[in-house]
């Protein structure tokens, strides 16, 4: 070879290398930018067709770009996830937000609201444990997020642990009452850190359940992340689809304080993406809050309710009963009047009743007439006679007797069959506080198919040991 080609050689070498690389780095490059938050372009075309979420300001309905590290991170943790998959079938982040309802993984916070009409249309009663027996609206879920939280808890007992569901479905009109209870009961800041507005629940898609445990009292406290139950549920609840929404630390981002009792259901892959890449639901969909979206403003009729004033009810004077001595129509005396100084009431209620309902009032038995007034008061006496007659003749007096015997045997019967029943609120085999309802309808709702009969039925028996009530009775404990 000529000593004057080797340069030539050397410099075409290089630039086939570095033609190389440039063509490679362009398609790692391109994997990148498929992922939601890098393509602005794509998301904010997709917005326009999904339209069944709203979204106050409709001019921004686009993604930032990801910082560097994110992707980067992403990418790995992507390519681990990937390899394990089924690779005609594998699962891709998406490339727009989800505004569809009906969807899995939609998207919802307190911007992104759904629409006041929306019900799930697959809703059912997962068959797990809950806090309080019956049946309720809040313990309905959709179809797919019902059967995932029943492997749930069925794993979780497997692993020794018993969890709760607490509250999971909730119409529009039922967030409205919820929020409302919390703004009058536990004022403004607390209901905006913990209460969606009504729209702004992800309760509403059907895909949520705040779930508690036992030794809690069923309440949804932050000390639910410390019981083994909340950690097992943290450490697990990807691999059945859930996510914990509103993390610790990440309230910048949701909107919301820590709530570790709050699941919601996106499907395996998108719960296992966001567990191992340590993101939001907010941060995947990469969410800024648009310049002019203001949410206190939005629902301020809501955030400062305030409950109208019941009016105190002025109370009604009790009755003034007495008797007209003299026939005048002013009453002369009244009932417990002592009328001889001997510390005796000399006027006494009567049997019988005015035409008002009111007790009619009498001299008591052996009150001695003459010695008080100088006179015998026979026609006093005669009157009252008259009376008793005329209330004998027209009432019937000894049939009312037996009638009202009859009516105490019924009552004494009904109130002994309570005594025997023991009802019990907690008892498995009562369907409801109101509905005592049969025994089929609460197995056919509470009982669990695939857990072990006989681990389940012990701690049925155990676990709603009423001796330990839940704390949730009233709507307070809801947020
Ligand atoms: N507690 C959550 C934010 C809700 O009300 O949906
Ligand atoms: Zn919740």
């Amino acid at each position: 070879m000529k000593k004057g080609k080797l340069p030539i050689i050397i410099c075409l070498a290089l630039i086939l290398s570095l033609a190389g690389y440039l063509i490679f780095s362009k398609d790692k490059l391109d994997s990148l930018t498929r992922h939601v938050n890098s393509d602005k372009g794509l998301a904010s075309a997709s917005t326009d067709v999904i339209s069944d979420i709203h979204k106050d300001n409709s001019n921004n309905n686009t993604y930032l770009p990801t910082s560097p590290e994110y992707d980067d991170n992403n990418n790995n943790k992507e390519e681990d996830q990937m390899s394990t998959k089924d690779p005609n079938n594998q699962w891709t982040p998406a490339t727009e937000m989800d505004l569809d309802p009906s969807s899995p993984t939609v998207y919802v916070n307190k911007e992104y609201c759904l629409p006041q009409d929306y019900v799930p249309d697959n809703l059912v009663t997962p068959k797990i444990y809950f806090d309080l027996p019956g049946n309720s609206e809040r313990k309905l879920m959709r179809e797919d997020a019902a059967k995932a939280i029943e492997s749930q808890f069925n794993a979780a007992l497997e692993d020794g642990h018993t969890l709760y569901g607490v509250s999971g479905y909730r119409s529009y009109k039922r967030q409205k009452e919820i929020f409302l209870n919390n703004i009058v009961n536990k004022g403004k800041i607390h209901t905006l850190s913990y209460s969606a507005a009504p729209g702004t629940s992800e309760h509403q898609t059907g895909l949520a359940m705040d779930v508690s445990v036992k030794s809690i009292r069923y309440r949804l406290i932050t000390a639910f992340a410390n019981c083994p139950e909340g950690k097992w549920l943290a450490e697990n609840a990807h691999h059945y689809g859930f996510i914990i929404r509103y993390p610790k630390d990440k309230s910048h981002i949701t909107g919301y304080a820590y709530e570790p009792w709050h699941i919601r259901y996106v499907g395996k892959d998108l719960a296992t993406y966001l567990y191992n890449n340590g993101l939001t639901l907010d941060e995947y969909y990469n969410y800024v809050p648009s310049d002019d979206f203001n949410y206190e403003e939005k629902y301020a009729s809501l955030i400062n309710y305030v409950p109208p004033a019941t009016p105190t009810p002025t109370p009604t004077p009790p009755p003034v009963i007495g008797l007209d001595l003299d026939g005048d129509g002013i009453l002369d005396v009244f009932v417990g009047d002592d009328l001889d100084g001997d510390g005796i009431p000399d006027i006494v209620l009567g049997d019988l009743l005015d035409e008002d309902g009111i007790p009619q009032a009498m001299f008591r038995e052996g009150f001695d007439h003459e010695s008080f007034f100088g006179y015998t008061d026979d026609s006093d006496e005669e009157d009252l006679e008259d009376d008793y007659d005329q209330a004998d003749d027209t009432t019937d007096y000894d049939e009312e007797d037996d009638s009202s015997d009859d009516y105490y045997d019924e009552e004494d019967t009904t109130n002994d069959d309570l005594e025997d029943d023991d009802y019990d609120p907690y008892d498995p085999n009562i369907d409801s506080d109101e509905d005592h309802g049969s025994d089929d309808n609460y197995d056919e709702v509470d009982t669990p198919d695939k857990t072990p009969t006989d681990i389940y039925d012990d701690n049925l028996d155990e676990d709603l040991d009423p001796s330990i009530p839940s704390d949730n009775q009233e709507d307070d404990y809801l947020n």
